[in-house]
């Protein structure tokens, strides 16, 4: 008798803390990626970081973004940092960057597009970010257009603003990062006189660009760049500023090209669902390799409230195709990616 009453109160502590820990979070772990709709991190806060860049170090991810806040101090602009182990669920960890404008001539400035590529030979994390806006007494809202550099000795910073720079003195808007297959880091970047983008491999130490390796002449932002089986895939959206359109591809043996002709990701008539490229990311399994087109559903008046859209591409043999977006999930140790709905086929 004494021993069932025992079981019992252990069993309602046991329920209590079950549900006391569901309550607090583990419930809400979530299995699956939902493109287009709120993305709470671990403090059920949107994830924001927009314009976006990942990396992977062991078998943590970082996501590193715009942090965009109702500006109290005017002069301050915002990166955030957010780490993940499985893609699906991302712990803040903070503004990782902070900085005021970097020139005396810069006003109503803004940073974008943020990047982050960890340099394993000085063990120092660089941030590249383009910087841009009005220039004192000349107007103009992208007028500036230039690339940031500033560093830290952690992933999850605080970092350092470094200098402001126009790559081969070249006008630099949106950036881009690839990382290779083997390693060598490459920012890509958007010169509006040059009518195209650049691919431009960094120097040894990540703090300058080396070498020009490529321009290729299409007039393309928000560029992104995946080596899929000896193949390069370039992607790009047209310049239609917040407002999204028809992203599209070309791939090249090498880097330095020949291109082959841009094609459309997406229907045309869905504007790439509404979004715009920031990067592509390969996630290699032990059972299949994902390319996964990440992407921004831009809110221009409130930029902080923008949603993602990230889904896994149907890639290969020359061709990439962005599938209708629907909620999936991914489990990063064999690669493998389900659909929460079936693929929708149109007839
Ligand atoms: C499109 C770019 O891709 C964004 O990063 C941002 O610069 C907007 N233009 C501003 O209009």
């Amino acid at each position: 008798m004494i021993k069932f009453t025992f079981s019992i109160s252990h069993i309602a502590k046991v329920l209590i803390l079950l549900s006391l820990i569901g309550l607090s979070g583990y419930a809400q772990k979530k299995t699956s990626i939902k493109p287009g709709e709120l993305w709470p991190d671990n403090n059920g806060n949107h994830i924001n970081a927009h314009g976006g860049g990942i990396i992977k170090l062991k078998d943590t991810y970082y996501w590193y973004g715009e942090e965009h806040r109702k500006l109290k101090d005017p002069h301050y602009r915002y990166v955030s940092c957010y780490t993940s182990k499985d893609l699906m669920n991302w712990t803040s960890q903070g503004t990782v960057l902070s900085m005021k404008e970097p020139d005396t001539i810069l006003r109503n400035w803004v940073l974008e597009r943020p990047k982050v590529f960890y340099n394993k030979k000085t063990n120092k994390f660089v941030m590249y970010m383009h910087v841009d806006g009005e220039i004192v007494g000349q107007g103009g809202d992208y007028l500036y257009a230039q690339v940031g550099i500033a560093v830290s000795d952690h992933a999850t910073g605080p970092f350092t603003f470094i200098k402001c720079f126009r790559p081969f003195g070249h006008i630099s808007r949106d950036i881009g990062q690839f990382i290779d297959d083997d390693g060598t880091a490459y920012l890509i970047f958007e010169d509006r006189p040059s009518k195209g983008f650049h691919i431009a491999r960094l120097s040894g130490d990540y703090m300058n660009v080396e070498e020009d390796v490529c321009l290729i002449k299409s007039p393309l932002e928000g560029g992104a760049i995946v080596n899929y089986q000896g193949l390069y895939y370039a992607i790009g959206s047209a310049l239609t500023g917040w407002v999204p359109n028809p992203n599209k591809y070309a791939t090249a043996t090498s880097l330095k090209g020949p291109w082959t002709e841009f094609k459309d990701i997406a229907p045309p008539e869905t504007n790439t669902y509404n979004s715009q490229s920031t990067l592509l990311l390969k996630v290699i399994g032990d059972k299949q390799t994902t390319v996964v087109f990440l992407a921004d559903q831009w809110k221009k008046e409130a930029v902080g409230d923008s949603r993602y859209l990230w889904m896994p591409v149907h890639i290969g043999d020359g061709r990439l195709w962005l599938p209708e977006p629907r909620p999936w999930s991914i489990n990063v140790r064999t690669g493998d990616v389900k659909f929460l709905k079936k693929d929708i086929v149109k007839k």
